[in-house]
Order: structure tokens, then sequence, then C-alpha cells
């Protein structure tokens, strides 16, 4: 945002000025906006965001638009949708906000995230903590039609190159994606296949750089894969569709 926006929102959020300076302050200091005036702006949802947690980024939000296009042809009745590494649940939320009668999982490692993500879900849905697919309850293998993750895909080597803000204010497990940055990819698409629904779709938000590697992954796996670029975000999303259930013989 801009310089005056920002001073709107910090002068929106503060009660009194002895709040406003102690905000300058923090911001001053390099805090993200968000985590100062406590949430952030996604896909038209206010998300609440609590100090020490991952911020949303607009980019995301092709996540999320292709999330609702692939739910599409993702088999008839109400989605069911997991997002893993969910941080504050923007992600799940949004895509959860444009479709009929969903049922929302969110998962994450952080136990600072999951509390945040509780509160964002609220009633919405459940959200685990814990590795990827250990926390989730047996009974959703094989019923989940949009399977999200927005993971960690920095390469460990780069994560010194990254804005302050990112590097000093948000946790390392929330950016670190190992040596090439897929190695959390690789571990999402090698479990999809048995939690997914017939022609349910797995949606990676990736790097257009790195978006060969998360392919191979998701191809891998099994699933017919293809990648989705936006130019204008500076973000990739690989889209991964587990098999049709075969017609009955008439
Ligand atoms: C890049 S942030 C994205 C958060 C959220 N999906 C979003 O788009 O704002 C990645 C998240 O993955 C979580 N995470 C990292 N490793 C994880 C793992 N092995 N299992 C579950 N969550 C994990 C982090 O705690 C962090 O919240």
């Amino acid at each position: 945002v801009f310089a005056e926006e920002e001073a709107e929102l910090l002068l929106s959020a503060a009660n009194t000025p002895a709040e406003l300076d102690a905000m300058v302050a923090r911001r001053v200091d390099g805090l993200p906006l968000e985590q100062i005036i406590g949430w952030a702006e996604f896909c038209g949802l206010r998300i609440a965001v609590d100090p020490g947690v991952f911020v949303p980024r607009r980019r995301s939000e092709f996540l999320v638009a292709q999330a609702v296009a692939a739910a599409g042809g993702s088999g008839s009745g109400p989605p069911v949708i997991l997002d893993l590494c969910c941080g504050t649940g923007c992600v799940g939320l949004a895509v959860a906000a444009a479709l009929d009668g969903a049922e929302l999982y969110g998962v994450d490692i952080d136990p600072t995230e999951v509390a945040c993500a509780r509160r964002n879900v609220a009633g919405a849905g459940q959200v685990f903590e814990g590795d990827l697919y250990d926390p989730l309850p047996p009974s959703l293998r094989g019923r989940v039609t949009l399977l999200l993750a927005n993971a960690p895909y920095v390469p460990s080597s780069e994560l010194g190159f990254m804005p302050a803000e990112a590097r000093l204010h948000e946790p390392t497990v929330a950016l670190d994606g190992g040596a090439d940055g897929v190695e959390i990819h690789r571990r999402v698409a090698a479990g999809a296949p048995s939690w997914l629904a017939p022609a349910g779709s797995l949606l990676i938000e990736t790097s257009e750089r790195q978006a060969p590697l998360t392919e191979h992954a998701v191809a891998a796996a099994g699933l017919d894969t293809h990648v989705v670029v936006s130019e204008e975000w500076a973000t990739a999303v690989v889209v991964g569709r587990s098999a049709a259930p075969k017609a009955r013989p008439t």
C-alpha cells in the first residue's frame, strides 16, 4: 500500500494517540503493517493476522481463482476443501466463501498460525495442528475435492535475500522450502492421491521458475498436471487432477 493508505490504516486501528505512537514505532522498526493493525484484506475478506504469523500475499488470490475454477469440474456434491499449510487460513476461507456448502479443513504445523486460523475459520470449518496430512481424521481419505497448498517454497539458500519484513518478522518455517524450495511440494504431492476424491484437484502455489519441479512432483504422484502462470502477480499454480470415477457398465 502507499504511505498515505498506511497512515489511514494506522489511524483507524489506533484507539488513542499513545497507541498510534506505539504502532508507528513498530512500523518504523520494520514490522509488517498487517501484523500491527491485526488484519489483512484477502479476496475481499478481512483476515485476522496475529503478530509473528505469515501475512497473506495478494498473489495468492490467483491460487484462489484457480481453485474456484477447478471446483467446476470436481464432480457433483458440495466441495470438500483441504488447505494444507494454511497459515491464517486465508486461502481455504476465500475458496469456501466462493463455493456453496463447502466443507473446510486446514492444517498448519505452527501453533501460532493454527490459533490465528482457528479464529478466522471459526464456525466455517476445522483447523488441525501438525505435519501436513498427519493430524487429519482418516474419515477424510478419498473425499477431498480441492486440495490447496501455499506451502513454503523459498530455497533455503535464498532466505537471506528476502525483504526484511519477511526475513525478520515471519517464521522461517513459513518460508523455507528446503534445498531447491520444492521439498514440501514433493511431500504434499506424494500424499495427495490417498486424500483426493475421484476427479479431485490438487493446486499448489509456486514460482514460475520452480513450476517445472513442482509439476514433476505432482505428475510423479500419478495426477494429470498442468501449470497456470500469472504474469500480473508473478506467480504460478500447478494443478494436478485425480482420475475420474470409472463409468459403470450399462
Ligand atoms: C507460505 S506460508 C502460507 C500460509 C497460507 N497458506 C497463506 O497463503 O497465507 C506457509 C505455511 O506453511 C506452514 N508449514 C510449514 N511446514 C509445514 C508442514 N510440514 N506441515 C504443515 N504446515 C506447514 C507454515 O507454518 C506456514 O503457515
